[in-house]
């Protein structure tokens, strides 16, 4: 029965939904364990897209068992119009359930983060604008709205009565805006509960039972390793915790209940958002690897910033979560390149290292270190199996396998399930 979680190893996007929706086949439950509706995974099934917020990427399948941890953040906003789209495009969700433990995110939140990153000028982080960091910021101040006060109206009464005074107070003092009416919060998250709250339940006992039950469980982290509040480029970063370690504070089971930790790597490396990237291409080859990869946010639409694939930053993905496989994705976006690069170290004032530093003035300095292959001019989309890829395509994934000292368990050419090639059976 193995349970296995599935990460991002750099700043997101890598592919997470893709492969979690491949995975999922042969999974019975999956897990989403942080971040909330700044997620965008596009999932591709025959001729149609799906773009998934907030509902793991198990629910095209209708028999999955899909489940949003107590680690995320949830707009109910955002939830319900997700369920509503799912369901107009014959996708059922009548097996998604909802941790009583989430934390809600509410309009005041929203405000908070558009004016939160206007205060911050050059120094912005470049969110995705959904209320994420307030809302981490309630939960930590321990005055967070949860999903059990909705089946609690006085309770959510209450709360929701103090959260308003004390942000109205930050709005006007600070940003000398108008704040927030309760009761009109009130009545339209009470009105969007209708919708979901019979989903609400303890999900920690409900993966507690497929655990015990034999059932394999996936959970699919959103965002990605140099994202993540602790491990990431901070402060350019998320208020959750998307690495390995993640899954088991936002989901509620103990490490021993995880077997296998995949970690997704995109064949080259983007960012959304601002902060360090040593790797990024100000050229040619940065503007064809956004091109050729459409490398424009899920979310918000922007365009995505492209580089080299950087070892560095792999290990130490390896590292903080304990990677037993990687899953490359993206690699047909590399084909016809006369040459590929991989960055394998950091000069920093004169010396090599191979470690990412936790300075971002250092990360900022750092200039890579290439190693030089050849690449490949042939179309690999259509290839089924390891052999089908051309010699230096494999000389690439042997590389990086060698290089990040993690064996590679699955490698996507293209964004359609066939076009998947396993290596290691996971399951
Ligand atoms: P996530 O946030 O990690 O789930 O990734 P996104 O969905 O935001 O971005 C990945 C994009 O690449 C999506 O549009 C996928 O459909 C697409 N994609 C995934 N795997 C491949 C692949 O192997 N090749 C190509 N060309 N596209 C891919
Ligand atoms: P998926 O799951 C890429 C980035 C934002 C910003 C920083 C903080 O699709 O890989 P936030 O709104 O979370 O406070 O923004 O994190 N970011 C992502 N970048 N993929 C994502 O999710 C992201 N979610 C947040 O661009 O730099
Ligand atoms: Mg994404």
């Amino acid at each position: 029965m193995p349970s296995t979680v599935i990460v991002g190893t750099q700043w997101g996007d890598e592919g997470k939904g893709k492969v979690t929706d491949f995975l999922a086949e042969r999974a019975d439950v999956v897990v989403r364990y942080q971040g909330g509706n700044n997620a965008g995974h596009t999932v591709v099934v025959g001729e149609e897209e799906f773009r998934l917020r907030l509902v793991p990427s198990g629910i095209l399948y209708p028999e999955k068992l899909c489940l949003l941890g107590n680690g995320m953040v949830i707009d109910p906003e955002a939830l319900v119009t997700e369920m509503e789209e799912l369901e107009a495009r014959g996708v059922s969700t009548a097996n998604l359930r909802i941790s009583d433990r989430a934390h809600l995110i509410l309009p005041y939140h929203k405000r908070l983060d558009e004016l939160e990153e206007m205060g911050r000028g050059k120094g912005k982080i470049g969110t995705t604008g959904r209320g994420i960091g307030p809302a981490y910021n309630d939960k930590s101040a321990r005055i967070g709205i949860r999903t059990a006060d909705l089946l609690d109206p006085a309770e959510f009464h209450e709360k929701l009565k103090a959260n308003v005074e004390l942000k109205n107070h930050y709005l006007k003092q600070v940003f000398g805006v108008e704040g927030f009416s309760a009761a009109a919060i009130e009545e339209r998250v009470l009105a969007l509960a209708e919708k979901f709250k019979d989903r609400i339940t303890d999900t920690s006992v409900v993966l507690h039972d497929a655990l015990r039950a034999g059932k394999n469980i996936l959970f699919e982290g959103a965002q990605g390793t140099f994202l993540d509040l602790d491990h990431g480029t901070y402060p350019f970063v998320t208020s959750s915790h998307p690495t390995a370690g993640g899954a088991c504070i936002g989901s509620g089971v103990g490490p021993t209940a995880i077997t296998k930790v995949i970690g997704v790597v995109k064949a080259y490396t983007t960012r959304v958002g601002s902060g360090p990237f040593p790797t990024e291409l100000r050229d040619s080859i940065g503007d064809r690897l956004r091109e050729r990869g459409h490398e424009f946010g899920t979310v918000t639409g922007r365009p995505r910033r492209c580089g080299w694939l950087d070892a560095v930053m792999l290990r130490y993905a390896a590292r903080v979560s304990g990677l037993t496989g990687i899953a490359i994705t993206k690699l047909d976006v590399l084909d016809g390149l006369d040459t590929v690069k991989i960055c394998t170290g950091y000069r920093i004032k004169g010396e090599v290292t191979e470690y990412f530093p936790a300075s971002l003035k250092a990360v900022e300095s750092a200039e890579p270190v290439y190693e030089e292959l050849p690449g490949w001019s042939e179309s690999i989309g259509a290839a089924t199996r390891l052999e089908d890829l051309p010699a230096n395509t494999r000389r690439y994934l042997d590389r990086i396998a060698e290089l990040i000292g993690v064996p590679i368990i699955l490698v996507s050419v293209g964004q359609r399930r066939n076009q998947t090639l396993v290596l290691e059976d996971l399951f």
